[in-house]
């Protein structure tokens, strides 16, 4: 049977990808190291932890921590490593540009280090559709040959990281892929980011805070379509690959916050245009024919199903909403928006 060591599998992406790998794929078992930071949440496993005893096993630790991972992956006898771990919030970043630097690029250096001295089987590194900076309305979709043109300090701490891994596939030969994907959205994502923020805030009937005019343009995917993608990698990604995943479903904030609103019963009112992100990219958009062609994956659900059920989800687990909403939260919100 062999081992993947999950990191940061206690934040959104990564335990919706736990969750998906131990219903979908019994020959694995897997060892999440996460350092529990406010993103992380012991919450978002707690059923796994009881459910599956043999074949999952959680470690609180740094990624930046080589002694500590590098032992671990020796006790455990990983054949796979999936970095998810990171400082994953933008508007945190522009707050304090150095906390993206230690985990999202000495981290992942520590990490590709312990896979070299190990000989791990493949690296896959979970970087973000950001590196490549920002699509004006009529531009092209991002492919993995556009040029990497990062403009937030989160975003140029992941493009490190991506330069990083294919300088290590480059120059030790280490198995690598690389997944670039467009905004997540779904079950246990934090509520700093856009969609959940709004279903909160929403439910409390307190203000939308939208920035500038609300035209910028994601393109989503559901959390479950991106873990898919990220399993199809994992088994069959030729080493050595870059693969982007896109959720065909580009839409402008605003048009998303009043779809929100419209679900929930809720007012435009509740909308409240407010300072502008600084160096806000104005869209994203994915071009994942490689990933279609190549591994036979596409995304199946439509965001307005995703959405739905989305919120659907929120509404059921307000105590999973209540719990994260912590002092550290309110005191970051309060400092974020309280003079936008
Ligand atoms: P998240 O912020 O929800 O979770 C990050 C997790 O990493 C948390 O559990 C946190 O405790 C853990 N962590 C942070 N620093 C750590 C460290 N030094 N050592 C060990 N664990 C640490 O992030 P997410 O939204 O789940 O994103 C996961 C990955 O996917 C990130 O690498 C992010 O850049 C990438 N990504 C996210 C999106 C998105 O829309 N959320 C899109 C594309 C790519
Ligand atoms: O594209 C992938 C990236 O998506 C990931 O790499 C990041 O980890 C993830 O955080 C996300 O980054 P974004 O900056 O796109 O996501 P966020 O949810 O912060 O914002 C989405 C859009 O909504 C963006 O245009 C900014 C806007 N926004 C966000 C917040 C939090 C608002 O208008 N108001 C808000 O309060």
């Amino acid at each position: 049977m062999k081992v993947c060591l999950v990191t940061g599998g206690m934040g959104f992406i990564g335990c919706n990808f736990i969750r998906f790998l131990l219903e979908t794929n019994e020959e694995i078992r897997i060892i999440n190291v996460d350092k529990l930071t406010y993103a992380g949440n012991p919450e978002n496993l707690k059923d796994i932890d009881k459910t599956y005893d043999f074949s999952y096993k959680f470690y609180k630790a740094d990624i930046c921590d080589f002694d500590f991972i590098d032992k671990l992956v020796r006790k455990e006898t990983v054949n796979f490593i999936i970095n998810f771990a990171a400082e994953s919030h933008v508007d945190r970043s522009i707050d304090n540009p150095s906390i993206c630097c230690d985990t999202n690029i000495f981290g992942a250096q520590t990490l590709l280090n312990v896979a070299r001295k190990n000989k791990i089987e493949k690296f896959l590194q979970i970087s973000t559709d950001e590196v490549y900076g920002s699509l004006g309305f009529e531009d092209p979709a991002f492919t993995e040959i556009t040029s990497l043109s990062p403009n937030s300090p989160y975003s140029a701490s992941k493009a490190s990281a991506d330069l990083l891994v294919r300088a290590y596939y480059k120059t030790f030969d280490l198995p690598i892929n690389i997944t670039r994907s467009s905004n997540n959205y779904g079950p246990y994502q934090f509520p700093e980011k856009l969609i959940p923020l709004m279903i909160h805030n929403a439910l409390n009937d307190k203000p939308l805070p939208v920035y500038g005019e609300g035209i910028n343009i994601r393109d989503w995917i559901h959390v479950k379509d991106n873990c898919e993608a990220i399993l199809q990698v994992l088994n069959y990604g030729k080493i050595g690959e870059i693969y982007n995943i896109g959720g065909d479903s580009e839409l402008q904030n605003i048009d998303l916050v009043k779809k929100i609103l419209k679900i929930l019963d809720k007012p435009d009112s509740l909308i409240t245009f407010v300072k502008d992100r600084p160096g806000h990219d104005l869209r994203y958009a994915i071009n994942h024919e490689k990933i279609t062609n190549t591994l036979n994956w596409e995304p199946k659900i439509s965001f307005d199903k995703g959405l739905e059920l989305t919120i659907k989800w929120y509404l059921d687990n307000q105590n999973w909403l209540d719990n994260v909403i912590s002092k550290e939260y309110l005191k970051y919100y309060e400092k974020l928006y309280g003079n936008r």
